[in-house]
């Protein structure tokens, strides 16, 4: 990691991690679910998405306020999807972000629970947000509507889920790809944007820039899951094999899925120039996310 991108994440990640905590932690709500979520928010998790909002944000002259609420939300709905994706209905996991899952420390119904609190919390938040005008409120709102829900991430986790039992081919798993992990990174990069006061061709790039680094990844992620260690990515090895996952890895074998990681990072270098940002932040994230080991 770039040491601009190491200072930048330094003065930021703390930041977001206390205010996600104090907004749960001033809820008036029923303890054990308080505390269900308050646990998956406190486990850590690298924060990429609200960060890459602000970036995104700063990358067009805007100043973080103006994000920060929406940056919570997202990563609450991020949070969110980890819980219930780790439930033993999907891929029954045990570790997540280096300690047991939520449904481990609880029971399922409770995590069940924490998850649609954060999920339905994280509109509440963008709503009841004082630095947006109403117009800015219910073009977001929509906006992580359709990246979490029904047409977005959520559709996403349903194709997975289906692809447990049948062979996919290389479009089908960028579509997947794309839904489950290149919306929420989308709504991130293009809502900063906005925020920041890109124009709309700038809009219209940094969108084709997110869609590629939501490729990256994933598919990073997917590499993680044979190569990694359980300890650095906090979460099992091996999941998906034993989940009978479809994956780029599985499909192209190892060196195959590198390969085609490289050709979405010069196709995402390309988008980002066409977005005219105005600091080198962005390309920075985009070099981190691709070579992560975490
Ligand atoms: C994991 O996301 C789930 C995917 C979309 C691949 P992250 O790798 O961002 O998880 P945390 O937030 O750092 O735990
Ligand atoms: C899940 O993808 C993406 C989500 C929307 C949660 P994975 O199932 O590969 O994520 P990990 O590896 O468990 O973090
Ligand atoms: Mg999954
Ligand atoms: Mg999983
Ligand atoms: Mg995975």
């Amino acid at each position: 990691m770039t040491q601009d991108l190491a200072t930048f994440i330094n003065e930021k990640e703390q930041m977001i991690t206390n205010e996600l905590i104090h907004k749960v932690a001033e809820l008036s709500i029923p303890n054990q679910l308080k505390e269900s979520m308050l646990y998956s928010i406190k486990a850590g998790g690298k924060r990429v998405r609200p960060l890459l909002m602000l970036a995104s944000c700063e990358a067009y002259a805007g100043t973080y306020r103006k994000v920060l609420n929406t940056a919570l939300a997202l990563e609450m709905i991020h949070t969110y999807s980890l819980i219930h994706d780790d439930l033993p209905a999907m891929d029954n996991d045990d570790l997540r972000r280096g300690k047991p899952t939520n449904h481990r420390v609880f029971d399922e119904a409770t995590a069940i629970l924490a998850g649609d609190a954060l999920l339905t919390y994280s509109f509440e938040l963008i709503a009841s947000d004082e630095q947006l005008t109403e117009t800015q409120k219910i073009h977001l709102i929509r906006r992580l509507a359709e990246a979490s829900g029904p047409k977005g991430m959520v559709a996403g986790q349903s194709l997975d889920m289906q692809a447990e039992t049948k062979a996919v081919q290389l479009e089908e798993l960028e579509t997947i790809h794309h839904l489950k992990t290149g919306q929420l990174l989308h709504f991130a990069l293009e809502m900063g944007a906005y925020l920041g006061g890109a124009d709309k061709n700038q809009l219209s790039a940094i969108g084709d820039f997110a869609t590629y680094l939501g490729l990256i990844f994933q598919v990073q992620d997917d590499i993680l899951d044979v190569t990694g260690n359980a300890e650095q990515i906090g979460k099992p090895v091996g999941s998906d094999e034993i989940n009978f996952k479809s994956t780029y890895p599985k499909l192209l074998g190892l060196e195959g899925a590198i390969n085609k990681k490289q050709e979405y990072v010069t196709k995402a270098k390309n988008a980002l120039h066409e977005a005219k940002v105005t600091t080198s932040l962005l390309e920075q994230f985009l070099m981190y996310i691709s070579d992560r080991e975490s």
